[in-house]
This record gives structure tokens, C-alpha cells and sequence, in this order.
């Protein structure tokens, strides 16, 4: 050919190796090769394929190297075989692919020139089946960092924080089935601080304690001692997440939500605590005793920060409304937490 001619003609798109076997498939690879481009070859790493020791270089016939002799194999990355593939026909990898973990370019790096890919294994450029399917995208996680427990990541946090902790808490397997966090709801500060055990259906609905039947009935029996829950009560429960169907709460929930009612108590440093049935009684006050003895007489609840929190219990509204004639030892404990102590 003329080199003047040679010169003039412009030059020839650049084409990778995949490229190159497609165009053989198709037949067009000839017409390629009389006009090799002459831009120089970009050099990538090479990856041995897994299992198999890399492939012998080739040098590729001068006929498909434009007759320039073949440089040592270096724009190739190796992948195995897909599963698919009867034979361990090593399969060019997409570069996202050989790094592992990094995402995919957004601009794909220049193709190397027609002269690398002489480093095209002989298996690849003599395979008569059709291109090789694009490897699949592996992703690569990020570990996550170990969780914080909940008394640590609550030793320093305000009202505001707390609420906001409780609402994303997933320190037991009841955030998989919640609605709402039910955080507490009242006044602040507050002269009592009444803790239920936990929320039921409304309050998972609404994100409020005590907000259905059992509810209407614990403000029956507060505004009977004169306390309302807007301006003199706090109403909160020991486990900030409905257990499923009402269930008893587990051990491992109580432990995992209990350092949030610590908390509330730390911050609003009632006057005195109103605790309502069984299971809120004997977690509050670290016993196995019965209601019907812890019930009748003012407890102690003694704080990190050396507070001494009088203590009343009572029967849950949820039972009262089951056994209505229990109404009056109700109200019984109600006058006493309302005394002066
Ligand atoms: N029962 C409880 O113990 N707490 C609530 O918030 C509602 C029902």
C-alpha cells in the first residue's frame, strides 16, 4: 500500500480483544485487519485463572497481528471457565469482574489496540462457539460494624436522642414485627412516671401507650386521683416493641429494653412510679413475688445516680377490665401512691 495513501486514511476505531473474536464470528475480521490501527497497546495486570496455571502466551499468526511481532500476554484478564462451558475455556473477564470489588467504571478504560491483542490464548481465537456470555456482577459487602448495646448507647442520651433510639432500636427480634416504637408519652417534667408492660395492638398502631380500652381506663382511674397524662404523667412500659399476639415478653427482650426505661427514669426523675400488673412489677423491682404481695405497700427504687423513686403497684387496666370487682383494691393503690410519702 501506498504509505502517503496509508497516511491520509483516518484512523481505524479501536477494537478490544472480545471485540475481535465477535468480528471473526461474524466474519468481518479480515477487513479489520487490513488496517491495523497504530495506537500503542494499554498494559493491564494479568490474573492466572483459578485452578489452572496461566495460559502459555501465543503469539498471534502475523496474518492477524498485522504482521507486527507479538508482545509478552498483558492486556488479558483470565477468568474460569462459566459453568456452563463443557471445557476449562478460560473466558476474558470484564475488569469489574477481575477486581472483585470495586463498582463497575462509569467510563469504561480505552480498549487496547489491535496490536495487544496478540495476547488473545489460541483456545479463545480458534473457538467456534458464540462469544462467550458476560460474567455475572459479584457483589462485595460491606461487613457491618458491631452493634452497640443498648446501655452503652444510651448511658449519655437526652429525651430527644432516647426517642430517637428506641424508634431505630433493633436490639431484639421484636423490631421485625413492630409498627411503632412505643416510646412514652406525657408530661415533662413529670410528678409520676407509670409503666405498663407493653404495647398492644392500638398503641403498635398509633406509636402511643395505653391508647386503647386498657387506656381509656388507666385516665379513668388517673383523673380520679386528680393526675392527668398531659400535665402531671409520664406513661411508658417496660419493652418498647408489642410482642407478637400480646405474648408474654422473653427474657432476652426485657434485658435488651430495659436500660431505655432506666433512662426515662434517669431523665425525669419522678416523684414517684406507678407500676401496673405482674410483669412490669417484678422487672422493675427484680422479683418473682406475686402481685398480690407486692401490691398494698410503697416500694423503693433505688437509681444509679442514688435516687431513692418511691414505688406503687397495681393491677394492670387489661385485668381490671376482666375482673372488675378488683376495681376497688385499684383504687385502693391509687390512693396510696397519691399520698404524700
Ligand atoms: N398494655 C400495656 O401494658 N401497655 C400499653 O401501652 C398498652 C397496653
Amino acid at each position: 500500500m501506498n504509505p502517503v495513501d496509508a497516511a491520509a486514511r483516518p484512523a481505524p476505531p479501536r477494537i478490544n480483544p472480545l471485540q475481535r473474536i465477535w468480528l471473526r464470528e461474524l466474519g468481518m475480521e479480515r477487513l479489520w485487519l487490513r488496517t491495523p490501527p497504530a495506537a500503542p497497546a494499554i498494559k493491564t495486570p494479568v490474573a492466572p485463572a483459578v485452578g489452572a496455571s496461566a495460559p502459555a502466551p501465543v503469539a498471534a499468526p502475523s496474518a492477524l497481528s498485522g504482521g507486527a511481532p507479538a508482545a509478552a500476554p498483558q492486556s488479558a484478564v483470565v477468568a474460569p471457565a462459566p459453568a456452563e462451558s463443557p471445557s476449562a475455556v478460560p473466558t476474558i473477564a470484564p475488569p469489574a469482574q477481575a477486581a472483585q470489588v470495586s463498582a463497575p467504571a462509569a467510563t469504561p478504560a480505552e480498549p487496547p489496540s489491535g496490536r495487544a491483542s496478540s495476547a488473545i490464548p489460541a483456545s479463545i481465537l480458534n473457538r467456534t462457539g458464540p462469544p462467550p456470555r458476560p460474567a455475572p456482577k459479584v457483589e462485595v459487602q460491606e461487613e457491618a460494624p458491631p452493634p452497640i448495646p443498648v446501655a452503652e448507647a444510651v448511658k449519655d442520651a437526652n429525651l430527644e436522642q432516647l426517642a430517637a433510639q428506641v424508634v431505630a432500636c433493633s436490639a431484639c427480634g421484636l423490631c421485625q414485627g413492630r409498627r411503632h416504637a412505643v416510646v412514652g408519652q406525657g408530661a415533662q417534667p413529670t410528678r409520676w412516671l407509670v409503666v405498663g408492660e407493653a404495647p398492644g395492638e392500638q398503641e403498635d398502631r398509633q406509636g402511643q401507650p395505653f391508647v386503647g380500652r386498657s387506656g381509656q381506663l388507666l385516665d379513668a382511674m388517673l383523673a380520679a386521683v386528680g393526675m392527668s397524662r398531659e400535665r402531671d404523667v409520664f406513661i411508658t412500659n417496660v419493652i418498647k416493641c408489642r410482642p407478637p399476639g400480646n405474648r408474654n415478653p422473653k427474657p432476652e427482650e426485657i434485658a435488651a429494653c430495659s436500660p431505655y426505661l432506666m433512662r426515662q427514669i434517669a431523665l425525669l426523675k419522678p416523684e414517684r412510679i406507678l407500676v401496673l400488673g405482674r410483669f412490669a412489677a417484678q422487672t422493675l423491682l427484680g422479683t418473682d413475688a406475686t402481685i398480690g404481695s407486692l401490691r398494698g405497700r410503697v416500694h423503693h427504687l433505688k437509681t444509679d445516680e442514688g435516687a431513692q423513686i418511691p414505688v406503687v403497684v397495681s393491677y394492670h387496666p387489661a385485668y381490671l377490665l376482666r375482673s372488675p370487682s378488683e376495681k376497688a383494691r385499684a383504687w385502693q393503690d391509687l390512693k396510696l401512691a397519691a399520698r404524700e410519702l
